[in-house]
């Protein structure tokens, strides 16, 4: 889960990393008593999450309250990339004297986790890794040891800090470290770091991404998701304990396990370049309970997405025997009734088949076909799609 960047500003002040202040503002009116209450110069910041705000109109300085109402309104509302601007951050001023890059993220192709830093920030890192690849230093760090203050001296020096900045900017790396480590973030990026004309270090952007597989032991992360932005159906889906992911194509998947899904994905993208280019709509994981339940949860989601032409239910039977799966199937069509309204192609092997395919053929529901095999299934589902 990516945060906003008010929410990664909140974070590192809790770990003593230097911020400065700002407010939330929804409203050009909130955002005119936030620069009253900060005082003096401040800077109206889109919240998004996607970078490049700046140079897209998403960060504006304000010399006043009435300067800050005036960028509010030409934030909130913006396009940054897709991203509708809903909330803008008024943040306190800083008077900019070099401004450097810092992140730790988890490396998974080396299974460790690596700091990127440079004296060279502000600008996006994509670019300065494509244009000046020298001066980006990258440095391994032990998960085991992480980056103590040793570590955060010899990350800085890599950068090529001058001397005289070692120990300040350091102690900086070692605080955004344990914000890293002790949230199980997978990434703590800072840019712009900055020296102030006061000679302070601060954090003035902050990405973090939180590894959700850890949420269990930080009940607090719940608060910080953003329910409202969350797509409606893959929160249905996790209201219902289903892995679903959207996809673009438009045969709806449903399987019972995440590698009978994934390569039901590749058959059905497959059998979709003889139908019309038709591409899966999404990924589908019901797990172990086939349960009516579960399948009326799992076909209420598939079929609320308007892409979908389509829907494709493989199930390999196991300790939820097919018939239990061909009875979960009719009682969730009889469940939703009108809002079933897309045909359905089943394929079902393993535990109890030949049970399962007669409940099914019995019960005769005109969306249903059924399918021998997995690549029958398939086709059959692209067909549908593509007619
Ligand atoms: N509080 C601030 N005070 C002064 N300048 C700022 C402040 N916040 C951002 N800036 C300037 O705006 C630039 C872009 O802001 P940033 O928060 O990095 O957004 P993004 O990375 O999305 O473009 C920064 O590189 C910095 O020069
Ligand atoms: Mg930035």
């Amino acid at each position: 889960m990516d945060l906003y960047e008010y929410q990664a500003r909140d974070l590192f002040e809790k770990y003593e990393v230097p911020v400065l202040a700002g407010i939330i503002a929804d409203t050009p009116e909130e955002a005119r008593a936030a620069a009253e209450k900060l005082g003096g110069v401040v800077v109206v910041k889109a919240q998004v999450k996607t970078g490049g705000r700046g140079k897209a109109g998403g960060v504006k300085v304000a010399k006043n309250a009435d300067e800050a109402y005036e960028a509010a309104k030409a934030i909130l509302g913006l396009d940054i990339k897709g991203h509708v601007v809903q909330r803008v951050m008024v943040a306190a001023g800083a008077r900019i004297d070099k401004e450097y890059y810092f992140s730790v993220l988890l490396d998974r192709a080396n299974r460790s986790y690596l700091s990127l830093c440079s004296v060279e920030g502000g600008m996006e890192i994509e670019e300065l890794a494509v244009e000046r690849p020298e001066a980006l230093a990258r440095v391994d760090v032990d998960p085991l040891t992480g980056i103590d203050k040793a570590k955060a001296v010899a990350i800085a020096e890599a950068a090529g800090f001058a001397p005289e900045l070692v120990d300040k900017v350091s102690d900086v790396f070692v605080k955004l470290y344990s914000v890293y480590k002790n949230e199980d973030a997978t990434l703590v990026e800072v840019n712009p770091l900055v020296l102030t004309e006061e000679g302070e270090i601060i954090a003035l952007d902050g990405k973090v991404s939180l590894d959700e597989n850890a949420d269990f032991r930080h009940p607090g992360h719940a608060l910080l998701e953003d329910k409202a932005a969350a797509d409606p159906l893959e929160a249905k889906a996790k209201e219902n304990d289903l892995n679903y992911v959207k996809l673009d194509g438009e045969v709806g998947v449903i399987g019972n396990g995440a590698g009978l899904v994934m390569s039901t994905l590749d058959v059905v993208a497959y059998a979709g370049e003889r139908h019309g280019g038709v591409k899966p709509a999404n990924f589908l994981d019901i797990g172990g309970g086939a349960s009516a339940e579960v399948m009326a949860a799992g076909l209420d989601v598939i079929l609320g997405d308007p892409q979908v032409k389509s829907v494709f239910v493989n199930v390999f039977g196991g300790i939820t025997a097919c018939d239990a799966v061909a009875r979960g199937i009719v009682g969730a069509l009889a469940e939703l009734g009108a809002a079933a309204s897309k045909p359905l192609v089943v394929r079902l092997d393993g535990n109890k088949v030949e049970e399962g395919r007669a409940i099914l053929s019995e019960a005769n529901h005109p969306l249903v076909t059924l399918a021998a095999t997995m690549d029958e299934g398939a086709d059959k589902a692209a067909a549908l799609a593509n007619a």
